[in-house]
């Protein structure tokens, strides 16, 4: 066995230790977490990690606005595995959330060889025609390119001074012989990850993103960048909240510490008095300065006040000139398997239902998908079958059926053999027929709002 849990957005395989998962890389589990009104995703523990969510669900149910940022590769035909992140993406749109798609064509031309123009047109019919059938909202939904959001490249740039060549090794495990565009990418996806909350782009706000766990690694880049970026950092403190001021090359002349290395009194005590000013305003009035040890004290707050302290001083470091970045927030779904029970892989047809199948082809995938069936009927009938291992019940599950209680009991029949497992397969086509014709009619009616997902 890999004792290794590793991640590679690249890769073509992907460890299913989701428990390990977690753990190696410092996941929230979702089991703890109380959602309102959970999706099928949530209900079924597809969705089953997290990072820092409580600030989005926070911000939501305090009626305080919320972003959501995910992106899509356009390399191949959108399939079912690529409508999970849709899934999650329209459960935060009806939790009221702005969103936000971008279309990675330049890591699909660095790292697959698209063209630019290929991209483009594969985001859009493939994929953006299929969102508005899945029924994202237009109206509430922005898609745009890499190549042509030029803040993006811009925040990439800007944010690769802050990491080097042994973070990148150390989280994605490249080496000298690793293409820069593999250097490139993540930067400009972590580019896209924070410029939601820019000013122009509707300014601070939680965002969160929705991803595949592939994608965690430049979660956890990104997270690191913007970290390293603040200009004021919110620890627990022995009691209560301690405030730091972090000086860098870029604040040093505006916190009043001089080229020389000499620190301007003056401008510090005023920059300490913002601080204070800043953290009064949320109703704390037990505050302690320190502008010698650069710290600022808040006995009285809770680690639960850690949140509403750090976007005040967000919002303090972009009036006096930082990017004030606030680190994202993520959620992660299992990958379904591939109808042959290994990954799902749009090179690989066989293994993948896309979403522009015909019910011909679907009905064909299905008949021969991987079964968690005996060998035969009787032993079948005697030993039972493996719904967890059987492709047919895993798809109703991740996709096709809504009702728990139904799943619930043809998981049971399965088991004790009392269903087969041809007549899993069997449910499993009816549904898969009735929802991909579903999707089919509503590509045609909604083809006309593809244009406005990119306005
Ligand atoms: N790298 C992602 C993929 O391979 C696509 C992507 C680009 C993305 N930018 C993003 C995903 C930002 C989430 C957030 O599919």
């Amino acid at each position: 066995m890999d004792d290794e849990v590793r991640i590679d957005p690249w890769g073509s395989s992907q460890s299913t230790d989701y428990s390990r998962i977690i753990e190696k890389f410092g996941l929230s589990s979702m089991d703890g977490v109380a959602i309102d009104s959970p999706s099928r995703l949530h209900r079924r523990g597809v969705i089953f990690a997290h990072r820092d969510l409580d600030t989005v669900l926070d911000a939501k149910r305090s009626g305080n606005p919320f972003g959501v940022l995910t992106g899509l590769m356009p390399s191949g035909m959108m399939h079912l595995g690529h409508s999970m992140v849709i899934d999650q993406v329209k459960w935060f749109q009806e939790q009221g959330g702005d969103v936000t798609i971008a279309v990675a064509d330049l890591e699909s031309t660095a790292t697959r060889g698209i063209s630019l123009a290929q991209g483009r047109e594969i985001a859009t019919q493939e994929y953006v025609a299929n969102y508005a059938a899945l029924g994202l909202d237009a109206e509430k939904t922005n898609v745009y390119f890499q190549s042509e959001r030029n803040v993006v490249q811009k925040l990439g740039f800007q944010l690769g001074k802050r990491t080097n060549l042994s973070e990148l090794e150390a989280i994605y495990g490249f080496d000298g012989s690793t293409n820069l565009a593999h250097v490139q990418a993540p930067l400009v996806q972590a580019g896209d990850i924070l410029h939601p909350q820019l000013d122009d782009y509707g300014g601070l706000r939680p965002i969160v993103v929705p991803v595949g766990i592939d994608q965690d690694p430049h979660l956890r880049l990104t997270r690191g960048l913007a970290a390293k970026t603040n200009w004021f950092n919110v620890n627990d403190a022995k009691m209560g909240l301690q405030v730091g001021v972090s000086v860098q090359e870029e604040n040093a002349q505006i916190m009043g510490v001089e080229s020389s290395g000499r620190v301007n009194k003056e401008t510090q005590k005023e920059v300490f008095s913002k601080i204070v000013e800043s953290i009064q305003s949320l109703g704390f009035s037990d505050i302690i300065s320190n502008p010698k040890h650069g710290t600022v004290n808040i006995p009285s707050a809770t680690s639960r006040d850690k949140r509403t302290v750090k976007i005040a001083l967000l919002e303090l470091e972009r009036k006096m000139g930082g990017m004030g970045l606030l680190a994202p927030s993520s959620t992660y779904h299992r990958f379904a398997v591939g109808m042959t029970g290994d990954k799902m892989s749009s090179s690989k047809p066989k293994t993948t239902l896309f979403l522009n199948d015909d019910i011909v082809t679907a009905e064909k995938k299905i008949k021969k998908s991987f079964s968690g069936g005996q060998a035969t009927i009787e032993e079948h009938r005697r030993i039972g079958g493996d719904p967890d291992i059987d492709v047919a019940y895993q798809y109703m599950m991740y996709f096709f059926e809504e009702d728990d209680k139904f799943l619930e009991e043809i998981n049971q029949g399965y088991r004790a053999g009392k269903i087969l497992a041809g007549e899993m397969k069997q449910m499993c086509i009816e549904r898969a027929t009735e929802w991909l014709s579903n999707l089919a009619e509503k590509r045609d009616e909604t083809a006309h709002l593809i244009e406005k997902f990119f306005e």
